[in-house]
């Protein structure tokens, strides 16, 4: 089946902490360089951008702070990321949210930091275990949204790039089944172009050459953030392949 909508697919790989693949083998670059068909991008350590963008790569951080410098030790600024060559930004990954306590206007603030600075922000929102469970996944992601949609009152900008990631099934194997996809990736675009913003909305969670296919062959879905499969050239090559034939 193809992809019927207009908007353009985005493999991306959330490297997170672990050591770049482009280290072990030279040849795995071409994994992750950039295609004709879709776009790629890839979110290494802060150690390991220099060395894939002076390979070619397209590069994101996987978390920066709103400030532009000053007293945050340990911390990173969306400015010096600017300056490094970096072109995108993840905001609110459920990692950050949960072990660094970020907060919904946390991320608001990240992301209009990023947009002051030219990176294009990728946000992260997706429901806990327990709210799942509890039937509250759709309250949840409104929540998530609010403090992001009072920012594109304020501030107009043509596209608005998320990644739906339901926290139960990041690094877990489990994936949410496509119609659950399907509808809250409708929600969502539904929220956000109530502001008349255009969205390209990803999907994330143990996406993986097995299931990547059936994923992004859904109309809904504009591509996947990719976490464990992604430290994989192999693996990460099928996905992107999936995300080509579908496009
Ligand atoms: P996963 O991670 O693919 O390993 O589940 C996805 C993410 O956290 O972005």
């Amino acid at each position: 089946m193809m992809h019927m909508s207009d908007r353009r697919l985005l493999i991306a790989a959330n490297w997170k902490m672990n050591a770049s693949p482009l280290r072990s083998a030279d040849t795995a670059s071409a994994a992750y360089l950039p295609r004709e068909q879709v776009d790629v991008v890839v979110f290494p350590s802060f150690l390991d951008i220099a060395e894939c963008i002076k390979m070619g790569v397209v590069t994101g951080g996987q978390t920066a702070r709103a400030e532009d410098n000053g007293a945050y030790t340990g911390d990173i600024s969306m400015h010096m990321l600017r300056d490094a060559g970096v072109r995108y930004v993840l905001c609110g990954h459920s990692e950050r949210r949960k072990l660094h306590g970020e907060t919904n206007d946390d991320v608001a603030a990240e992301v209009e930091a990023a947009l002051d600075h030219e990176l294009i922000p990728l946000v992260c929102i997706g429901e806990s275990e327990k709210d799942y469970e509890s039937g509250k996944s759709e309250q949840v992601v409104e929540q998530q949204l609010d403090a992001l949609l009072s920012l594109l009152r304020e501030r107009h900008i043509d596209e608005l790039l998320l990644a739906y990631e339901p926290v139960w099934a990041i690094g877990t194997g489990k994936t949410a089944d496509t119609k659950k996809i399907a509808s809250m990736h409708g929600k969502i675009r539904m929220l956000v172009s109530k502001q008349n913003v255009e969205t390209r909305i990803l999907y994330g969670g143990s996406v993986k050459p097995e299931n990547a296919k059936e994923i992004l062959e859904l109309d809904e879905v504009d591509g996947v953030l990719v976490g464990g499969a992604s430290l994989e050239p192999d693996s990460f090559t099928s996905i992107i392949d999936a995300g080509v034939s579908v496009h």
